[in-house]
This record gives C-alpha cells, sequence and structure tokens, in this order.
C-alpha cells in the first residue's frame, strides 16, 4: 500500500508516500547523529510526539526548534534564530536537520540547512496537503523579505521526503483546499485526466483517491525538476499562476494563502489566454468553475497597484521581461516572455474579462 518514489536529481532521493510511515526515518539516522527538528506551534500540539516517539525508542538525540505558525516567520531573523540554536546544540555538518510541517517550515528548515556550516542534510516531513505535491519535492528553499516574496534562498535537495497521508486530517477545509490548487495546477500544465478529477469530484481529505492524486502530482513535479534542476527551463511552467499570484498572496498581507494566491494568478492568466485566442471558451469555463468550487473563503479587497507594484518585483524577470505561463488547452502551457510595461495591461485584461 505505501509507495516509494524515486527522484533522480544530481543527489538522487526517496518520496516515502503512504500511512503510519515515519519510522522510514530510520533508515537515515542513527544513535551517533544529533537532529534537529524544525516545526511550529501547530505541529507540535498535533502530530510532533508521534514521530519523536520513534527517535526515543531508538534512544536518538534530538532536539526541536518551535516557530510561530504563519508567513511571518519565513523570515532571515527566524534563520538567525534557529541557526543560533542549531550552534547552541552544536549540530555538526554529519548531523540532520528535520523539517516537520507545512510549506513555511520546509522552505525555511531547508534554507538553514543549506547554509548552516555550508550546508548539512536535511529530510523533509510535509503536514500539508501543499507541501506534500509541492514545497516538499524540488530542492526550493527560502526566506522572504520586506520587499518581496522567497526573494532570499537556495537550490538544496533534502536526502529524503517522508509523507504521512494521515496528518492530512487535522487540516481545516480551507488549509487542505490551499493544497488542492497546486494540484490544479499540475491538471492544467500537465494533464486533462488529472484536472478532471477535481472538476468532477468534491475531492477532500477523505477521498480514497487521495494517495493516488499526491501520488501523481510528485510524479508530475519530479520529471520537470529531474529535466531541469535549477530553473533555467521547463521548471519554470511550475510557475502557473504565480507572477499575479505571488503579488496577490504579498498585496494581502499573506491573509490570501500561497495555494488560493496561486489559483487566482490561474484564473488570471487563462483569461489572458482567452483574450489572446489561446485557450477555447468551454475550457476557460472549466477551468473558472474548479477554481469557484475549492474555493471556500470570503476574498479580501487588494488595490490592482498593490498587486501589479509586487509582481514587479518577480525572480521571473529577466532583462526586462518577465516569463508568464500561459495556458493554451487543459493539459498544455506555454512560457511567453512579457514586457515589463506590458504586464499591467494583461493583468487588466485578465481581470475585466470573463
Ligand atoms: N519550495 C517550494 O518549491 C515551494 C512550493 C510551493 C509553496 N512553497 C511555500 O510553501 C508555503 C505555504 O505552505 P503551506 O500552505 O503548507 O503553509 P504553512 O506551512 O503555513 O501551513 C499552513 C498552516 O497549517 C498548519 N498545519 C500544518 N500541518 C498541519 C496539520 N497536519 N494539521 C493541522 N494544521 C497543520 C500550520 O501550522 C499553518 O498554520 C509558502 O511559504 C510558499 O511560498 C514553497
Amino acid at each position: 500500500m505505501n509507495k516509494i518514489i524515486e527522484i533522480n536529481v544530481s543527489e538522487s532521493y526517496k518520496v516515502y508516500l503512504g500511512y503510519e510511515n515515519y519510522k522510514e526515518i530510520l533508515n537515515y539516522i542513527d544513535d551517533k547523529k544529533k537532529i534537529f527538528i524544525i516545526t511550529d506551534e501547530n505541529l507540535k500540539k498535533l502530530h510532533l510526539k508521534e514521530f519523536t516517539k520513534i527517535l526515543d525508542d531508538e534512544r536518538i538525540n534530538y532536539s526541536n526548534f518551535i516557530l510561530k505558525p504563519g508567513e511571518d516567520s519565513k523570515s532571515l531573523k527566524s534563520v538567525e534564530r534557529i541557526m543560533n540554536s542549531m550552534a547552541e546544540q552544536k549540530m555538526s555538518r554529519s548531523d540532520i536537520v528535520i523539517a516537520f510541517g507545512g510549506g513555511v517550515v520546509g522552505d525555511i528548515a531547508g534554507f538553514c540547512a543549506s547554509i548552516y556550516q555550508r550546508g548539512i542534510e536535511y529530510i523533509q516531513i510535509p503536514t500539508t496537503l501543499l507541501a506534500a505535491v509541492d514545497s516538499s519535492v524540488g530542492g526550493k528553499t527560502a526566506v522572504n523579505l520586506e520587499s518581496g516574496k522567497n526573494l532570499v534562498g537556495s537550490f538544496k535537495q533534502p536526502l529524503s521526503v517522508i509523507c504521512n497521508l494521515d496528518t492530512f486530517k487535522t487540516l481545516s477545509k480551507e488549509e487542505f483546499n490551499n493544497g488542492v490548487y497546486e494540484c490544479i495546477k499540475y491538471g492544467i500544465i500537465f494533464d486533462r485526466d488529472y484536472f478532471d478529477i477535481f472538476l468532477q469530484e468534491d475531492f477532500d481529505v477523505n477521498s480514497n483517491r487521495l494517495m493516488e492524486v499526491v501520488e501523481s502530482a510528485i510524479t508530475f513535479k519530479s520529471k520537470v525538476v529531474i529535466e531541469d534542476e535549477f530553473d533555467f527551463g521547463k521548471r519554470r511552467l511550475l510557475n502557473l499562476g504565480h507572477t499575479f499570484g505571488h503579488g496577490i498572496e504579498q498585496a494581502s498581507a499573506y491573509k490570501i494563502k500561497h495555494g488560493f494566491a496561486v489559483g487566482l494568478g490561474m484564473e488570471i492568466v487563462s483569461k489572458i489566454s482567452y483574450s489572446l485566442n489561446g485557450i477555447s471558451k468551454e475550457e476557460l469555463d472549466e477551468i473558472l468553475s474548479v477554481m469557484k468550487k475549492y474555493r471556500n473563503i470570503k476574498l479580501p479587497t487588494i488595490s490592482p497597484q498593490d498587486i501589479l507594484s509586487y509582481a514587479l518585483v518577480d525572480k521571473k524577470i529577466y532583462g526586462g521581461v518577465i516569463n508568464m505561463i500561459i495556458p493554451k488547452s487543459i493539459g498544455e502551457c506555454e512560457i511567453i516572455e512579457v514586457e515589463l510595461d506590458k504586464l499591467k495591461e494583461l493583468y487588466y485584461l485578465g481581470t475585466n474579462n470573463s
């Protein structure tokens, strides 16, 4: 029943996917290694004990660093606090960091592991759907600056990923659906049949397709990461919805979560595509309908100027042009270059029509 997915990048690693699988950690650690677990307050209350019991049983030496939940923790201030604590615990380069949490914990833990003593190993234990299907695989690590999201970071592949689907049971519907948008993203980029799961079903944590959905998502992601580990080509497709999505996320002061913001960004680029004679009206309507279906939140009002000003501080800008991902049809996207002074025009094209 449990699965192993191999990610064959420069340093290949395994993703363990299934239930009651925390014990897979013992493939990587022993009582000679020190373990530094980075997690957040919610995970400490809900799931950490079940994991640390395995370490206790094997008499493994570990310490915990508990972050406040939420995007504000993904900062250079937290990085400094974490690394001071790692130094106090006398963590050495042969020891291991564990990211036990959602994408926030995973991104900051990976970043700290990539720079502490010029790099030590880390293992991702994603506990949100979003982290399982996206952030825990692929080796992108980052923290935010006040001026923009994910502006400081590194590439550092994990030693392994252990995804225990049981943990999703305690996610709120909002947090679960936040991850569903990342899955829908893979459908729009790569696979019409995968998209149809979300269109046709009311996909939720109790779906008997949960394992299959997560496994396919990891496989979609791993294929492009294997082809383009450092994000110079095909991997950019994964940024579908991100130009405006990151703008929306930041302009809302992170009240709109990453997945929902990317969902809104995907809506905008789909409308742009339709206006430019790309995607058909039928497929646009299907995308808009699936986006609406999982949006069980009230959206705050945000000014387009704010969204655009954040969208312009984007890592995807090269030589005055931005690479934007546009759906051609459901299951196929292309990367187009947009001059920065055209971004505003496109944003209005993607928000004023339907
Ligand atoms: N590195 C990448 O490739 C990549 C890709 C996509 C997103 N990201 C990043 O991921 C972050 C978003 O990740 P996220 O959506 O997982 O957010 P998150 O890490 O903030 O987690 C969301 C909330 O859920 C709580 N939580 C986590 N697991 C839980 C569980 N099992 N039960 C109950 N509550 C739980 C957390 O405490 C938090 O309050 C963003 O910072 C985004 O930039 C990174």
